[in-house]
C-alpha cells in the first residue's frame, strides 16, 4: 500500500540533491508533489522525472528567502492541488570561510536562505498543515550538533533551524501538527561535490569532521524523511534524526 496516496507534499530545493530525492521518493509512494526551487530549469526537470515515473508533480520557481514569493508559492500549491499535507524544507546553501573573514553580506545570505527561508515556508504552510493534520521536515545538518570547520554561517543557520523546529513541534503538537529535522552528514550532492574552501584549508580534516565512511547518496536521507512524513512517524515530533553513519557517535 502506498503511504502518501491522496496526499500533497511541497518540497523545496527540489531541483537538486536531497530535495530531488525526497520529491522522487514521496511521488513513488503516491504523493502529488509540488516541487519548488530557485532554479526553474532544474525544478522543471525534477517534475518531468516524477511524471515520467508515473507520478503527479508540478514545478514552481521561488526564492524561499523572499516573503512575497513564498506567499505566492503556497497559494500556487493550494491552487494546483487544493491542500498541503507535508512540507519538506530542503532548499539551502553552504559556503566555507575562515570565521574571522566571513563578510556580513555572506553571513546574512546563508541565514536568509537556510533559516529565514525555512521560517517563511513553515509560517505560511502551518495554517494549511493544521487543516490537513500534516507535518514538516526541515533540513538541519550534523553541523547543527557539532562544529564544522569554516562553516560558521552555515552551522549557525542549521542550529537555529533545529531550535525553531522543536518550537514548532511543541507549539502545534497538541493541534496535531508534527515538525522534525533530519541532520545529514556528508551526502553526495552538488552542494558537497566540490566545496570551495579557504586556500589553506585541510580537506582531510573537513572530511573527517563530516563523514566516517565516505558520503552516501541522497536517497538515504529521502527514506528517513518519507518515514517521518508518513503515518509510520505518527508519534515522532520535535525530533532530529542524524543520517550520518555514526560520524558524530
Ligand atoms: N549534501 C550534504 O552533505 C548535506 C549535509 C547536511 C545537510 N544538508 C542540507 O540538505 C539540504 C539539501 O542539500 P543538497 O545537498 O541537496 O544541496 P543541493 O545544492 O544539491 O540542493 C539545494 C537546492 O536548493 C536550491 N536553493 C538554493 N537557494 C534557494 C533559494 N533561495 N530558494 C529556493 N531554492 C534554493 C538550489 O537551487 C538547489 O537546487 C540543504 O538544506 C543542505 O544544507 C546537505
Amino acid at each position: 500500500m502506498k503511504r502518501f496516496e491522496g496526499r500533497v507534499a511541497l518540497v523545496t530545493g527540489a531541483g537538486s540533491g536531497i530535495g530531488r530525492a525526497v520529491a522522487l521518493r514521496l511521488a513513488s509512494e503516491g504523493a502529488s508533489v509540488f516541487c519548488v526551487d530557485l532554479q526553474r530549469a532544474a525544478v522543471e526537470e525534477t517534475a518531468a522525472q516524477l511524471r515520467a515515473a508515473g507520478g503527479v508533480a508540478h514545478a514552481h520557481a521561488c526564492d524561499v528567502a523572499d516573503e512575497a514569493a513564498v506567499r505566492a508559492c503556497i497559494a500556487a500549491c493550494l491552487g494546483t492541488f487544493g491542500r498541503i499535507d507535508h512540507l519538506s524544507n530542503m532548499a539551502g546553501i553552504l559556503r566555507f570561510d575562515h570565521f574571522h573573514e566571513i563578510t556580513l553580506a555572506d553571513f546574512r545570505r546563508v541565514v536568509d536562505v537556510n533559516l529565514v527561508g525555512t521560517f517563511l515556508m513553515c509560517r505560511e504552510a502551518i495554517p494549511h498543515l493544521l487543516a490537513s493534520g500534516g507535518n514538516i521536515v526541515n533540513a538541519a545538518s550534523t553541523s547543527a550538533l557539532a562544529g564544522l570547520p569554516w562553516g560558521g554561517a552555515y552551522s549557525a543557520s542549521k542550529g537555529a533551524v533545529l531550535a525553531m523546529t522543536r518550537t514548532i513541534a511543541i507549539e502545534y503538537g497538541r493541534a496535531g501538527l508534527r515538525a522534525n529535522c533530519v541532520c545529514p552528514g556528508d551526502i553526495a550532492t552538488p552542494m558537497s561535490a566540490a566545496p570551495r574552501l579557504p586556500e589553506d584549508a585541510d580537506r582531510r580534516w573537513l572530511a573527517r569532521c563530516s563523514s566516517l565512511n565516505g558520503p552516501r547518496g541522497p536517497e538515504v536521507v529521502a527514506g528517513v524523511i518519507a518515514m517521518l512524513a508518513s503515518d509510520d512517524g505518527a508519534h515522532i515530533n520535535g525530533e532530529d534524526i542524524r543520517v550520518d553513519g555514526a560520524t558524530l557517535s
